[in-house]
């Protein structure tokens, strides 16, 4: 009796496993990268009139130092809470000939419309 309980466990283990991929690959087809605080159409916006002088359309940068979007293991890989606290605060690395400024230099922006820009940026440009 134990023998078989045990039995029935394993075999079905891999499916469990199948399972637990296919929720994880569905959730990121929508690409929002695990971030769901804030909304990518709002931050479509606060992009388009905040960010993409620095970092172009394209999201791969127009000014010296403004790093690539779209490279993989690039800086949309970092936690979450990073890159919303860089964007708020702004950040500088060593080295860089160019700071990112605090909110991209727009003081008026909100919490949530950093929340929004930054759900706009794994929507339009991956997960890093
Ligand atoms: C004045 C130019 C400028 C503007 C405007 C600007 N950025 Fe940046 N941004 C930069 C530069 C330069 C860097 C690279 C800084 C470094 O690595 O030292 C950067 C870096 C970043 C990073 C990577 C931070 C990290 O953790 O490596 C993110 C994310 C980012 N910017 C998002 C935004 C968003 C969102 C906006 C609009 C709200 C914005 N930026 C507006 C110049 C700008």
């Amino acid at each position: 009796m134990q023998t078989k309980n045990k039995a029935v466990t394993v075999a079905a283990a891999p499916l469990l496993v199948a399972a637990a991929m296919l929720v994880a690959g569905s959730t990121s087809a929508v690409a929002d990268c695990g971030f769901s605080d804030g909304d990518a159409a709002k931050g479509d916006k606060v992009y388009h009139t905040t960010c993409v002088a620095c970092h172009r359309e394209n999201g791969r940068g127009a000014v010296p130092g403004a790093p690539d979007f779209t490279k993989k293991g690039g800086v949309l890989s970092e936690p979450h809470s990073a890159l919303t606290m860089h964007i708020k605060n702004g950040f500088h690395s060593p080295g860089k000939p160019l700071a990112m400024p605090p909110k991209g230099g727009n003081p008026n922006l909100t919490d949530q419309d950093i929340k929004d820009v930054h759900a706009y940026l794994h929507h339009r440009f991956g997960c890093g």
